[in-house]
């Protein structure tokens, strides 16, 4: 096991959705590490507070309008990043967002923006910086927050769990590119479970819809009674990441059950079960 502290102390940090949640509360517990960290979010207003906050204690903060699905706001969020710091050690792709809604209900516009934010958003984010950390010869990480939804399957959350599985295939592939090419990159995936956040809360959906509505209240209600606060999951997923593992999980236990049960589920290749919560739904 490495040093957990020291790898990463002293290097440079980019999050996205950093404005936020998750994203927020990594930031927080790199700066408190030691890092520099590049603050990415649409949200200005919250980076710009973050960034004055994390400087106040002491650390080193950039603040980077961007939009991830933007490609060349991404090649900007690189350039800021390295024409200030000279280099990065660790990228985190974390902005996503949530959808509630049935399939066929949820409006084209909300597919396309949660597939572009969740997927394409990490796709390039880590294209467009593993080819400038694979050019510095050092070592660097690239994590990509993916949900412990990857490992399982949720009705009415479609767009959200399809992307989510689509960034643990392809944080899997990456890593094994990087094996291939004998990188010096590990890349590791985030499955958080429940954090406290804001994801419901700002999650697009139909408002007027009881149902919709009813679902985003107990999805808020369970994250706020029984998640853990965004810096508490920051530094278990940073004590992940610098272990050099693939899997970096905010509560282990869960991860294996959820495991062991689409193991179970492929291996007799069983039909798709709904779950209690997911009947409690529609009860
Ligand atoms: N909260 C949880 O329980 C939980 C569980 C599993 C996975 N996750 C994942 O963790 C990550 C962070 O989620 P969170 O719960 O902290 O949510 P959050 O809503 O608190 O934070 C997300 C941040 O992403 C930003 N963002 C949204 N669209 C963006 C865009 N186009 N470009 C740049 N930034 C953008 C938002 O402004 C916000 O600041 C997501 O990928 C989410 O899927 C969260």
């Amino acid at each position: 096991m490495r040093d957990k502290a020291e790898d990463l102390k002293g290097g440079t940090a980019v999050i996205t959705g950093a404005g936020s949640g998750i994203g927020e509360g990594i930031a927080r517990v790199a700066a408190a590490r030691g890092m520099n960290v590049v603050l990415a979010d649409v949200a200005d207003d919250r980076i710009a507070k973050l960034a004055a906050e994390i400087e106040a204690g002491g650390a080193t903060a950039l603040p980077v309008v961007t939009n991830v699905t933007d490609v060349a706001a991404l090649e900007r969020l690189a350039d800021a990043a390295y024409d200030h710091f000279g280099e990065v050690r660790l990228l985190v792709n974390n902005a996503g967002i949530e959808t509630i809604g049935f399939s066929w209900e949820i409006d084209d516009a909300t597919w396309d923006k949660l597939l572009s934010i969740n997927v394409r958003g990490v796709v390039h984010g880590s294209r467009i910086f593993a080819r400038r950390m694979l050019e510095s010869g050092k070592p660097g990480y690239i994590s990509n927050v993916a949900s412990i939804g990857a490992l399982g399957m949720m009705p009415t959350q479609a767009p959200y769990m399809m992307s989510k599985h689509a960034v643990l295939s392809f944080t899997e592939c990456l890593y094994l590119e990087m094996q291939l090419k004998g990188a010096p990159i590990h890349v590791s995936a985030v499955l958080p479970a429940q954090v406290a956040t804001r994801i419901f809360e700002d999650a697009p959906a139909d408002r007027q819809c009881e149902f919709v509505e009813r679902q985003r209240g107990m999805m808020m209600s369970m994250l706020s009674q029984m998640g853990l606060s965004p810096v508490e999951a920051g530094e278990v997923i940073l004590d992940g990441i610098a272990s050099g593992e693939f899997w970096v999980s905010t509560h282990p236990e869960t991860t294996v059950q959820m495991a062991c049960a689409r193991a179970q589920y492929l291996r007799t290749l069983a039909n798709p079960v709904l779950a209690e919560q997911a009947k409690a739904l529609v009860s």
